[in-house]
């Protein structure tokens, strides 16, 4: 499979402290990806260097084969590159409906005139309900995003992300808080993004279950360092990834 995205001796240090330490990897065009690791192993830190958040160290991360390291993050949204947050980050007076019209006009609206304004102002509404409906928010639409539970806040961030028509999308702990139902809705909609529409996932992930039900291919982060990379099926047999992160003894 092509790499989508490739990070070359990707590093961030603060201080003394490599939160991501000469990092070598790649993401599959239309493959999920999980990343699992313990407090502080660098997700985070991963997903704020890929998407121009946080400047690098060293090293190079690449997009479609071209160099985005030190590109402003709305220039790499632009390339095809969305996030969501680990802190849920949504407009919390707008409704639901305007959360993700909002990304949509920000994207498709420089090309507004007067001539077409009616027929694209149709277009936006279409798309926004399409995202609505794939993330399961159809029915709060006219509701206000800070009212929603906070299942539904998680769900509408994946919305917004979408709302830029990326070609990867990179979520951070987007099940934090969900119960196992919303959980569920979750890995069923991450597979219908990289099946039906063929988006490139990679999502940090602390619940084990939904990792290995969800991602195609799994990599363990420890200190910055990748230490097991795989599918779940190789990664449960790692021993290292058994003792931390399975609970079986040493
Ligand atoms: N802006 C910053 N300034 C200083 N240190 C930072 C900063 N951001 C992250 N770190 C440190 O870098 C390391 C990696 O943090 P990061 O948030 O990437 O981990 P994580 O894997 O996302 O953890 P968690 O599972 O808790 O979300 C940690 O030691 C953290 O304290
Ligand atoms: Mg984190």
């Amino acid at each position: 499979m092509e790499a989508l995205l490739e990070t070359k001796n990707l590093t961030k240090s603060f201080g003394g402290l490599y939160a991501i330490n000469t990092l070598n990897t790649q993401f599959s065009e239309g493959q999920i990806t999980g990343i699992i690791g313990p407090n502080g192993a660098g997700k985070t830190t991963l997903f704020n260097l890929i998407t121009g958040w946080i400047t690098p160290s060293g090293g190079q991360v690449f997009f479609k084969g071209q160099d985005i390291t030190r590109l402003p993050p709305y220039k790499i949204v632009q390339k095809g590159i969305s996030r969501t947050f680990q802190v849920t980050n949504i407009f919390p007076g707008l409704t639901t409906f305007a959360n993700i019209r909002v990304p949509i006009l920000a994207r498709v609206g420089k090309s507004l005139s007067m001539v077409d304004s009616v027929d694209k102002a149709s277009e936006i509404n279409e798309e926004t309900m399409e995202i609505l409906e794939l993330v399961g928010l159809l029915e709060e639409r006219d509701k206000i995003a800070s009212s929603l539970p906070h299942g539904y806040q998680r769900c509408l961030q994946v919305g917004i992300g979408l709302a830029s028509n990326p070609k990867l999308l990179l979520l951070d702990e987007v099940t934090a808080g969900m119960s196992p139902e919303e959980s569920a809705n979750i890995i069923n909609l991450l597979k219908e993004l990289s099946d039906k529409k063929g988006v490139t996932i990679v999502f940090t992930e602390h619940d084990l279950d939904m990792v290995f039900s969800a991602a195609e291919k799994i990599i363990v982060l420890d200190k910055g360092s990748i230490i097991a990379e795989g599918t779940g099926i190789e990664i449960k047999k790692i021993k290292a990834v058994k003792v931390a992160y399975l609970g079986e003894e040493e």
